[in-house]
């Protein structure tokens, strides 16, 4: 009987998901890793810490579920973006500089404006991928830029963990600035503008295919087959598009995590930097997918947790079920500045309207409705483009809070789906990929969406209020960078 193991190395833990031949879960483990934040706005991970993070889920599953041992492939899935840095003889040279440093904001600014690269990668050049960090790296850590040999995203780091090779799927490379999108192939001008060389970069495969088989020795240590596939693995959206079944025209999802995002699926490559919204190529061949992104969502009611000495959970239960009109407090989510639509790394957050009776349940309401209104900007920005959600499923951390989920579904105007089950998320996109790079089956039948437990509607009586509120919020947004 054949299992397989998707992994998903997310920013505050790893989770490994083992799954039988059908699909459905069997056993997870998760470990969680921390952050470090050296100075404002950077972020940054240890290598090995995902290693040992990675050894310790795997050790968990190994002792406590003796279908650990039939595993016959195994799917990556990374939190994208970040510079792993080896040299030649594959040491990792600094830590990792993550996802939602902006450090090299200056770099990525110069870089966006070099004739073509918008064109080649389909993007504009954020602060966050992979390409201006390298120009950092050159300009601020010469001696580290001088012994890179090849440059590796997080799942790609753990790919070459699990294979000795240096491989990488087309979906997380997209997003480095040094990949033709719509060509799937690095692009010899991109590398060129940032600095960088073919040869120093991975490998290329489709995140559904082989990558490789799993080392000999690590096979024997965690007592596998000796022939484990590893697939090409996939950037942590695309993975969760995979296992949430969004690979068509129409599909996609919100997700309240950490960061917040809203994906489309689409059949061709749409690229439209303009509006600041991420063409990125799917984990499947001849698909790609368009998101939007905002840095701060869950992380934004994380803060006021901090700041109140209160749980996250607790103050969002504080809000009831009951969806109440907007309130005169706002707030704006840009506590690590925000990507999309406004693409910038130096607007930090604000509460407006503050009164004498306003207490922590406004500002909660009001970081709520703050996180909904940047994510309707990203789902308008993702509309203009063409791509259609008529009925997204809503998914992530954020989604326990039923507030939440019918204030965005008003906010956006359309029906949220709230998906059956616990497992749709990026760990089953990663073991799906696998069964896909295995079996040669196609993805499509392997990753279909799960059942719905809800449909949580736009509350009609509150839709033109939002609208309203909606536009104060836009109107905001310059009126605090003039004076920030
Ligand atoms: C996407 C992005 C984040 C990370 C977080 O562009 O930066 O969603 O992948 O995991």
């Amino acid at each position: 009987m054949t299992t397989y193991l998707g992994i998903d190395l997310g920013t505050s833990g790893i989770r490994a998901l083992l799954v039988d031949e059908g699909g459905a879960p069997l056993a997870s483990a998760s470990k969680e890793m921390s952050v470090s934040y050296p100075h404002p706005g950077w972020c940054e991970q240890d290598p090995g810490a995902w290693i040992e993070a990675l050894e310790s889920v795997v050790g968990e599953l190994k002792r406590d579920y003796p279908r650990f041992a039939d595993i016959r492939a195994i799917g990556v899935a990374g939190h994208m973006h970040g510079a792993t840095l080896l040299d030649a003889d594959d040491r990792v040279i600094r830590p990792c500089i993550l996802w939602n440093d902006t450090r090299s904001h200056a770099e990525a600014t110069r870089l966006d404006a070099v004739p073509g690269v918008q064109g080649l990668s389909g993007n504009i050049v954020f602060p966050g991928f992979t390409a201006p960090k390298l120009l950092w790296v050159q300009a601020h850590e010469p001696e580290n830029f001088e012994r890179v040999a090849k440059v590796l995203l997080p799942a790609a780091y753990l790919n070459h963990y699990l294979t000795g090779d240096h491989v990488a799927d087309m979906s997380d490379s997209a997003g480095t600035s040094w990949l033709d999108v719509g060509g799937r192939d690095w692009s010899e001008n991109l590398l060129a503008a940032g600095g960088m060389r073919r040869d120093q970069m991975p490998r290329l495969v489709e995140g559904s295919a082989p990558a490789g088989v799993l080392r000999a020795d690590l096979a024997m240590k965690w007592g596998l087959l000796d022939n484990v596939v590893i697939a090409g693995g996939a950037g942590d959206n695309a993975a969760a598009a995979c296992g949430i079944g969004a690979l068509n025209e129409g599909d996609g999802f919100v997700s309240l995590g950490t960061s917040g995002v809203v994906l489309a699926a689409r059949g061709g490559y749409h690229p439209a930097p303009e509006t600041a919204v991420h063409t990125f190529c799917h984990a499947v061949p001849e698909r790609w997918y368009q998101m939007g992104v905002m840095l701060s969502a869950t992380d934004s009611l994380n803060w006021l947790g901090r700041i109140t000495g209160q749980k996250p959970g607790d103050l969002a239960r504080g809000l009831g079920d009951t969806l109440q009109a907007p309130g005169r407090v706002r707030f704006l989510p840009y506590l690590s500045g925000e990507r999309t639509p406004h693409n910038d790394a130096d607007i930090r957050g604000s509460f407006t309207g503050l009164g004498q009776e306003s207490d922590v349940s406004d500002l909660t309401r009001a970081v709520f409705e703050g996180v909904a209104f940047g994510l309707k900007d990203s789902f308008e920005a993702i509309r203009s483009t063409g791509a259609e959600l008529k009925a997204p499923f809503a998914i992530g951390g954020g989604t326990r809070s039923r507030y939440w989920v019918e204030l965005m579904a008003t906010v956006f105007g359309v029906p949220l789906n709230l998906p059956e089950g616990s497992e749709f998320g990026a760990a089953l996109g990663a073991a799906r990929l696998g069964m896909v790079a295995a079996t040669g089956a196609t993805p499509s039948d392997v990753m279909s969406p799960p059942g719905v437990s809800a449909v949580v509607e736009p509350n009609p009586l509150l839709i033109d209020a939002f609208e309203e509120s909606y536009a104060a919020f836009k109107a905001t947004y310059p009126a605090i960078r003039a004076i920030q």
